[in-house]
Parts: structure tokens; C-alpha cells; sequence
């Protein structure tokens, strides 16, 4: 079967891991460290504290902004589940938002549109990469969360995806661009909320054990500043993504000739509507590549590829339609996109005789 998403991990990632654990240290260590600093740099970023995973960087980003207890958080409805559970988790409330269909992003109008006077915040995504137009959503005057999950690799008008807003997160699952076996992290446009994120992800302990020794007789005592839970990042999932970073390049390149291969072998194919390419000057992360088919034919597409060896898939079932949820608004066009999208393979394991396959698959169907 080939799969939709995937990594490539490599003599490299086994000789960092390697190394940590001949080393002893398995846990927070010299490894974030290492990959915090070299990310920031990555990013253009004055500093970035690593966490756990992408979800959790989402709650961690929100407790930064300490916006007003049930407050609304405007976000789009085509994204991760993660993303609503941690404005609810945060005792705040989820408005959901619509997205273009082109971009599959939200937009400022389409954001303004919630507006209401108790929106504290606004959570953009930026979708399969594809950098949201970011000045008309700043305009809007309201902090902003950046959910850089799928655009660890994405520049906006020169800037890195997710330090545009207030606060942006990461995330280095096992099937993202930068991929470890889980892993996240936040950048802030005011540098000491990423210290504060640094204190916060230790269930809120500012200093503990031989860091506060210097100035302490009483080294095991620790000073809790929030109550918070622990999303303490590893070394060994930073040994791998510090692998991955040196390499991004080499695996971009992968990812940016399989999203070329598909944009021209599909062009000729009325039924077919291909993603987007970033405008000038912007650069796409290619997290995935997700297709647009109209009428009632992506559920056979996707079971006609299945049956052939590959698989297909939507990211994401909307927020509003989940009965977690039980939104009663409608938006139009994420339910259009619910109905139509469908994400190809995309990732760097991909042989030329898989993206091959693919697009022999995509061509000889029926539609
Ligand atoms: C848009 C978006 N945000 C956040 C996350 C959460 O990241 P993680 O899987 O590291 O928790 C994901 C994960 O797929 C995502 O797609």
C-alpha cells in the first residue's frame, strides 16, 4: 500500500538517537537544547521552546495570550481536532469560521464575519502549508495564534510561518515535514512568553534541581510559579528532529518535485481541481496535497485508488459537524470541502514508481 503521509528517516536520525542514548540521556536534555537553537535560527525566530507535540502547544500558546475566562476564540472549522480542544480545554469558547475554497484558508472577511464582542482571539491555520494572507488577519486588531503545524517549512512575505502572529506552534509528529516521533513547540513575537512557555511546560516549575543549586543550599526544592501539565519534550524525539532540520532541505526538494510531478500530470483533467500554488515571494511547506473533486465522485476516487494500492484521505472531518461539538451553524464551504477534498501521497519515502502509480491511478479513473 502506499501511504498518504510519511517520513524518511535515516542514517542521520539513528546516529543522534544513537548518541543520546550511549550517553544515558533519554529525557529533556542537551539534544531540545541543541534543536531549540537551531530551529529559532531556522525560523529567524529570537528563541522557540520546544514541548511535547503540536497539540499541546496549542493550549500552551492560548494560556500564553491569558485572554478572558469564556471569551470566544474565532478558528476554522477544516482543521484539527486539537485545535477547538484546546480553546475549550483553555475555559474558553470555539467560534468556527469558514474557509476559501481555492486557498482552503481562512481569510480576514471570513473571520470578521464571528466577530462578536466577546472574541479575545483569533486562531489561524495555515493549510497543507500554504501560507494564510496574514496582514488583512492582523488588521482585524485581535491577538493571533498561528497553527504553523503543517508550515514548519512555510515563508510568508519573508517571514517564517508562525512568528507573524502573537504566538505560533509546531508540530513534529511522526508524519510532519520535520518529523520525530512526537514533538511541538512555540515561537512568540514577545520573546518572554517563550520563556514563560519554558516554565509552563514543566507543570509550571520556574527552576528546579541543579539550575537553582548556584543560588540555593537546598537544591531539591523547586519553585512552582502556574498550574499546568507537563509537556516536557525528550531528547530522543529531539535527537530526531535535529536530524531532520539538517536535512529539511534535501527533503523539501523531495516533496516539491512529487507536488510538481502531480500539478503537471494533472492539469489536462477537467474534473480535477489541483491545489493552489503560493503566491510570488511566499514559500509552500507541501505538507500534503489535497485535490478538490466535484459531484459525488471523491468517495469512489478514493476507494478506486484504495483497491489499486493507494491510499487516500481528508484531513479534516469539519469541527462544527463533529457532535462533540454540536455546532448548529452552517459553512458552506467547509461542508463543500468535506464532500470534495482529498489528500494524495505526499512525503519523501515516496519512490518515483509510487508517484508513478499515483498518478497512473488518478488519471485512469472514471470520474
Ligand atoms: C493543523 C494541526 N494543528 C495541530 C496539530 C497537532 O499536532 P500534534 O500531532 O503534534 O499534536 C496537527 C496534527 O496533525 C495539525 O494538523
Amino acid at each position: 500500500m502506499i501511504s498518504v503521509f510519511g517520513s524518511q528517516i535515516g542514517a542521520e536520525e539513528l546516529a543522534e538517537v544513537t548518541a543520546s542514548l550511549g550517553a544515558q540521556w533519554m529525557g529533556m536534555g542537551p539534544k531540545v537544547k541543541a534543536f531549540e537553537k537551531e530551529f529559532a535560527a531556522h525560523l529567524g525566530a529570537a528563541d522557540f521552546a520546544m514541548l511535547d507535540s503540536g497539540s499541546n502547544s496549542l493550549y500552551t500558546a492560548i494560556t500564553l495570550l491569558d485572554l478572558p475566562g469564556g471569551s470566544e476564540v474565532i478558528l476554522p472549522s477544516f482543521t484539527w481536532i486539537a485545535c477547538a480542544h484546546a480553546v475549550v480545554l483553555a475555559g474558553l469558547k470555539p467560534i468556527f469560521c469558514d474557509v476559501d475554497v481555492a486557498t482552503m484558508n481562512v481569510t480576514a472577511p471570513l473571520i470578521a464575519a464571528k466577530v462578536s464582542p466577546r472574541t479575545s482571539a483569533v486562531m489561524v491555520v495555515h493549510y497543507a502549508g500554504l501560507p494564510v494572507e496574514m496582514q488583512p488577519v492582523l488588521d482585524l486588531g485581535l491577538p493571533v495564534i498561528e497553527d504553523a503545524a503543517h508550515a514548519a517549512c512555510s515563508v510568508h512575505r519573508g517571514r517564517a510561518c508562525g512568528t507573524i502572529g502573537d504566538v505560533g506552534i509546531y508540530s513534529f509528529d511522526a508524519v510532519k515535514n520535520l518529523a520525530s516521533p512526537d514533538g511541538g513547540g512555540v515561537v512568540a513575537r514577545d520573546i518572554k512568553r517563550v520563556e514563560r512557555a519554558r516554565v509552563l511546560r514543566y507543570c509550571g516549575i520556574g527552576k528546579s534541581g541543579f539550575e537553582s543549586s548556584a543560588t540555593k543550599d537546598r537544591w531539591w526544592e523547586y519553585d512552582v510559579r502556574a498550574f499546568f501539565p507537563r509537556f516536557l519534550p525528550n531528547d530522543i524525539s529531539a535527537a530526531i528532529a535535529l536530524a531532520q532540520l539538517r536535512k529539511l532541505d534535501a527533503l523539501q526538494e523531495r516533496r516539491r518535485v512529487i507536488w510538481n510531478r502531480y500539478q503537471e500530470a494533472f492539469g489536462d483533467l477537467a474534473w480535477l481541481h489541483r491545489p493552489v500554488e503560493c503566491p510570488d515571494g511566499d514559500r509552500h511547506s507541501y505538507f500534503t496535497y489535497c485535490v478538490r473533486i466535484d459531484g459525488k465522485s471523491r468517495d469512489r476516487l478514493a476507494k478506486y485508488l484504495y483497491d489499486r494500492g493507494i491510499y487516500s484521505t481528508l484531513r479534516y472531518h469539519p469541527l462544527h459537524m463533529n457532535p462533540i461539538y454540536g455546532a448548529t451553524e452552517r459553512l458552506p464551504t467547509t461542508e463543500r470541502l468535506n464532500e470534495q477534498a482529498l489528500s494524495l501521497p505526499l512525503h519523501p519515502r515516496l519512490s518515483d514508481g509510487d508517484v508513478d502509480q499515483v498518478i497512473d491511478g488518478v488519471r485512469s479513473f472514471d470520474a
